[in-house]
């Protein structure tokens, strides 16, 4: 997909290289459980091509030509185990994204999930659209407010795969409806 500076694309072997630095940074991976050593990240990355390779959308890499061939991901994920929210009847599907410190702050993000909603209200004809973080993500909660997500404020959750007492468990839930 393009957007006006964007291309999302499959990603290539050598994305994982870049990858591996993004997971790296503390700062980048400052409200994720911990950073990832580069076994880590290029197991994630395989898993996120294997996707994009097996149902034909993910977590496209996020290309920004003649600036950077690789910012990190943005797109489109089903959650690997079941969610404590319904969506409208049909499989979850979510928005998530990671980029590399050095493109925050230029509308990246929020131009790449614009088109990754298109896409799911389009093609994948979802009806519904999600996205979620910790509270005090206020970048991510940024990037959902820009593209038009709204607060379920009876939505907020704790993760399944962190233990009680987690200081990341507490979820708030965004929501996108078709237009
Ligand atoms: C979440 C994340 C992708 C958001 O990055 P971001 O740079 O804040 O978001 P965007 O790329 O949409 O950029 C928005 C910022 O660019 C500014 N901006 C500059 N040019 C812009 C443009 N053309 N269009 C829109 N915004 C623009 C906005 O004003 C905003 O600035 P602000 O930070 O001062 O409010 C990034 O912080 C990240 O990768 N975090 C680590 C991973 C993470 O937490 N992921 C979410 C887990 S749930």
């Amino acid at each position: 997909m393009r957007t006006e500076r964007l291309v999302l694309r499959p990603w290539r072997t050598e994305d994982l290289a870049a990858f591996r630095i993004i997971n790296a940074d503390r700062e980048v991976m400052a409200l994720m459980p911990s950073t990832l050593d580069d076994d880590q990240s290029d197991a994630q990355g395989l898993r996120i091509m294997d996707g994009i390779a097996t149902r034909g959308w993910g977590l496209w890499a996020v290309e920004a030509p003649g600036i950077a061939p690789f910012l990190g991901y943005v797109g489109l994920n089903e959650p690997a185990q079941p969610m404590p929210f319904q969506v409208d009847g049909k499989p979850v599907v979510e928005l998530a994204w990671r980029l590399s410190r050095q493109h925050w702050g230029q509308g990246y993000a929020s131009e790449a999930a614009a088109a990754c909603l298109d896409f799911a209200f389009a093609t994948l004809d979802q009806d519904e659209v999600v996205a979620y973080t910790v509270p005090h993500n206020t970048r991510s909660r940024g990037v959902m407010k820009r593209i038009g997500m709204v607060r379920d404020l009876d939505g907020d959750f704790d993760h399944p795969i962190l233990e009680p007492g987690h200081p990341l468990r507490h979820h708030v839930l965004y929501r996108k409806r078709r237009p």
